[in-house]
């Protein structure tokens, strides 16, 4: 078995008196987003309350525009909230000022979108090593760090390849190796099968679930589909920017699982 979070590369930055235990948990309060374009206004998040406080693999469910990809990008310091507290291993997030904010980006969490955002004229391992790149760090252990993701996630032989290069699985997968490069404790994904077929998605959520069971990680999904959040430990509703309800999805099957979280959208508030 290897041991849970021990990076390749030691980040000689960030609070070593954070333990890892306490690294992998979240939780926001009272939390608020408002977006104003013109004078049009509209509350994302208003007043959500979640909290995960345990490794596993976790699902954020919820109609278009209930706030799930603002949920995301908060938690994960892409924007920041209008009130409220967002706790991520034990930091407060919403009070980090912006260099603390980068470092928790780039360090503490990962980050895997719909679209794999992978920079076109770099090799995937160079895709993979460009997160320890921008922090200066010598090549080859950045090379062996890289390497060595990319053969965990069943790509050892495509490290030389160009994205253009790489099916859509493959691609999701580097950006998934690039996103675990400094082994976060916690690991945010918004739709991340939403550009895949049925068969490469199966895959991609047996792989999340295998990083959160064998690796110890928080990993939170937001997804459209039941058969994606099967795979999951428990399910958060979202509906109008605030928590609907939550459900273990204890071997419910993605019909059982739709149901139970359409009703949850739709309860009265
Ligand atoms: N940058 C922005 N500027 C203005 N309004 C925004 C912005 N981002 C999101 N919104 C609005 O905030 C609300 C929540 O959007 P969000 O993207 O979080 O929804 P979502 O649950 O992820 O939806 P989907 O399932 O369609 O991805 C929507 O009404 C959206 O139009
Ligand atoms: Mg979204």
């Amino acid at each position: 078995m290897p041991e849970p979070h021990r990076a390749a590369v030691a980040t000689n930055e960030g609070d070593p008196t954070i333990a890892r235990g306490a690294a992998v948990r979240l939780s926001v309060e009272e939390l608020r987003k408002t977006y104003r374009t013109g004078d049009r206004v509209v509350e994302a998040i208003r007043g959500l309350d979640l909290a995960i406080t345990e490794p596993g693999f976790f699902a954020v469910m919820g109609p278009s525009g209930s706030g799930k990809t603002t949920l995301l990008h908060l938690l994960a310091g892409l924007d920041r909230p209008d009130g409220g507290r967002i706790e991520v291993g034990g930091e407060r997030i919403d009070e980090l000022p912006e260099a603390a904010l980068t470092r928790y980006r780039r360090q503490r969490i990962g980050i895997v979108f719909q679209q794999f955002n992978l920079l076109p004229t770099m090799t995937a391992l160079e895709n993979v090593m460009l997160p320890g790149t921008l922090d200066g760090r010598p090549a080859a252990q950045l090379r062996a760090r890289a390497a060595e993701l990319l053969a965990e996630l069943g790509l050892a032989d495509r490290l030389e390849h160009r994205p253009d290069a790489l099916s859509g699985g493959e691609q999701q997968r580097v950006a998934i190796a690039r996103a675990l490069f400094f082994d976060p404790p916690v690991l945010f994904a918004d739709e991340p099968t939403g550009n895949l077929d049925s068969a490469t998605s199966g895959r991609l959520w047996e792989l999340l679930r295998r990083l959160a069971s064998e690796k110890g990680m928080l990993v939170l999904m937001v997804t459209h589909e039941p058969a994606a959040a099967v795979h999951c430990r428990r399910v958060f509703v979202l509906r109008d920017g605030t928590l609907a309800g939550a459900f273990d999805v204890d071997g419910l099957d993605a019909g059982g699982l739709a149901v139970r979280a359409a009703e949850l959208a739709r309860s009265p508030a």
